[in-house]
């Protein structure tokens, strides 16, 4: 045997015993008479130590060992004079009778400790040593757990995990393809799947009505903490059921998750927000409701005083920042700062102030009497204490920046605690959002949502008034999965595809397949897909999703380990029938 333990599970039970372990050299630390050596491997650390009357040839290999060296250690487990209580295997040691060097290593480039000195672009280059780091294997161990905690809980309610292939056509998510050419079918291209949807919708054509996969996404999109280009999903689908039974069922599991994975039960129901709802309160289809801090329409309150800003505004909104009363002229300005960022984009920001001497200041005294700035703040719910910060301008695009700053605030105040969780259905989206640029109809979701019933009339009359069957699952201010009922009847896609200005042969060319499906037979049907990186980082307490992937891309969408992408040689890209041509500067 290779070895008869590894390095993280010997106790005061096995003292006396011949073991023999493997692993890394994290540390020596040579005290003359004796040298102590810290072995690890990714179950933990065990301490070797060599002493005096050590055999000779154990005593010189202990001296040459470097760190990150790999060795196999014989020995006999002794009670620790001074025991370790921080280390699991802290009671004991291993007195070696022979060390054998496996392998020699190059020093690191940075120590593979707790918390590594490597800054981002190192660690990353070096990912295979970062994932010696316990933060990236407990990150490693808690996403392997998870994914068998998903396939349990789906397995057991009856789902088939199928695979769908990746060298697919375009697929209707509304981000770029990553896109393959074909060598066998000269200037074609496969387009990888931004999502299975068109091809888990198939299967439910097929009669397989219960659906899942543990499946890779591509996506070609600006990449944020919370994204990246390759991805996976826990992709699902169901037939015969409405939007109750599938938030039924998803609500169920991630309960499930939160109670096997983090031990947190939740009794009540998640809370359901209609789209409108979470927009007008908080500015977001992704609220963060670990905190309160709502916001209140103030427009009727506000406009009419002789203010300008406020007169010629569509919209006025703001929130009670708890106990920010105390918040120097200095702290205003940050915040007023942060919020003209090009990345925010206000205008400027107006503050309220209610002292705990019971008087009001605001920044808009000019304008208004003590009496009407203090209604705008009862309005928002502000106490003694508390500031409030207000933003006007077109409607949503002011909601989106108070949420900015409403989240800047809750960071400074440290309310944004990731051991709590706040999940919640976000529900009732609009079907289509406008594109000023492009001077369009989008499909919020994607083309294949239906409409509410109720709202098919407008489709033609009112498009933006259509509220789609779409959910989201949200929790802590992060969309983890989303989902809707899927249209299965061929005329109302038609209808759809039209209201997207696609022509009926665009629609044809692109969802072909799938419309000619549907004329075999569609169960009604309907699914969502919850992002598992995401998921990961939301249970494992990180805002990045990077630190649960194991080699993941950087921001500009690079893999510096492998450095990809890279040119490809001449020959292959003749068998590919492509040529090159210099981008324009
Ligand atoms: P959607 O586009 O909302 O829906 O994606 C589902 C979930 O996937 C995660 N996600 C991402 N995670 C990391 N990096 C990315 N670039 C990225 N993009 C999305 C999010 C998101 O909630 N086919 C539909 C689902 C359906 O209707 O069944 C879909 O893909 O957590």
């Amino acid at each position: 045997m290779y070895r008869t333990h590894t390095c993280g599970c010997l106790r005061a039970e096995h003292v006396h015993q011949q073991v023999t372990l493997a692993g890394w050299v994290q540390k020596v630390r040579n005290l003359g008479a004796m040298t102590f050596i810290d072995l690890r491997d990714r179950y933990g650390i065990t301490q070797i130590v060599v002493e005096e009357h050590s055999p000779a040839e154990v005593r010189e290999t202990a001296a040459r060992l470097g760190r990150e060296w790999v060795i196999r250690v014989t020995g006999t487990v002794i009670e620790r004079e001074s025991k370790n209580a921080k280390m699991p295997t802290g009671d004991i040691e291993v007195t070696a009778s022979a060390i054998t060097v496996l392998n020699e290593a190059q020093t690191p480039p940075f120590t593979i400790e707790e918390n590594s000195d490597g800054g981002d672009d190192l660690r990353m280059k070096y990912r295979y040593l970062d994932l010696r780091r316990p933060p990236l294997q407990r990150n490693m161990m808690l996403r392997h757990k998870m994914a068998q905690e998903i396939r349990r809980f789906l397995s057991d309610e009856g789902f088939l995990e199928i695979e769908t292939p990746y060298l697919v056509g375009s697929t209707p998510e509304g981000a770029r393809d990553f896109v393959v050419p074909s060598r066998m079918n000269p200037n074609q291209f496969y387009a990888l799947p931004q999502s299975p949807q068109t091809l888990k919708q198939l299967l439910m054509v097929a009669g397989y009505d219960r659906y899942f996969q543990i499946v890779r996404c591509f996506r070609d999109e600006d990449l944020r903490a919370d994204r990246q280009p390759e991805f996976t999903q826990i992709d699902c689908e169901m037939s015969f059921v409405e939007q109750e039974d599938i938030i039924g069922v998803f609500e169920r599991w991630a309960k499930h998750m939160f109670r096997t994975v983090l031990g947190i039960e939740f009794g009540e129901p998640f809370r359901r927000m209609p789209w409108i709802e979470a927009m007008e309160k908080y500015g977001s289809d992704k609220p963060d409701l670990r905190f309160g801090m709502e916001f209140a329409d103030l427009t009727d309150l506000a406009k009419g005083h002789g203010f300008s800003i406020f007169d010629d505004a569509e919209y006025i909104t703001g929130f009670a920042a708890t106990g920010c009363a105390t918040y120097t002229r200095k702290q205003i300005d940050a915040l007023t700062e942060y919020v003209k960022r090009p990345q925010v984009g206000a205008k400027g920001l107006i503050w309220i102030r209610l002292d705990a001497d019971g008087t009001v200041k605001s920044s808009v005294d000019k304008f208004f009497a003590p009496a009407e700035v203090r209604a705008l703040a009862e309005r928002c719910g502000a106490q003694t204490g508390d500031m409030v910060f207000v933003l006007c301008g077109p409607k949503f695009k002011t909601l989106t920046q108070l949420c900015a700053l409403r989240l800047e605030v809750a960071q400074q105040l440290g309310l944004r605690d990731p051991q709590k969780f706040a999940p919640l259905w976000v529900v009732d989206f609009p079907m289509f959002e406008w594109d000023d640029e492009t001077q369009r109809w989008y499909a919020m979701h994607h083309p294949f949502t239906s409409p509410k019933p109720e709202d098919v009339p407008y489709l033609t009359s009112d498009p933006g008034r259509v509220r789609a069957n779409a959910y989201d699952f949200v929790c802590n201010g992060t969309e983890i999965g989303g989902g809707s009922i899927r249209i299965h009847d061929a005329k109302l896609q038609a209808q759809i595809f039209d209201c997207l200005g696609f022509t009926p042969e665009r629609a044809q060319e692109q969802f072909g397949f799938l419309m000619n499906a549907f004329k075999f037979g569609a169960p009604p049907h309907g699914g969502l897909a919850f992002g598992f990186d995401r998921l990961c980082s939301l249970f494992g307490g990180s805002e990045s999703i990077r630190d649960y992937i194991a080699f993941p891309k950087n921001n500009a969408g690079r893999d510096v380990m492998l450095d990809a992408p890279s040119c490809i040689d001449r020959a292959q890209l003749d068998e590919l029938y492509l040529e090159l041509r210099k981008p324009e500067a």
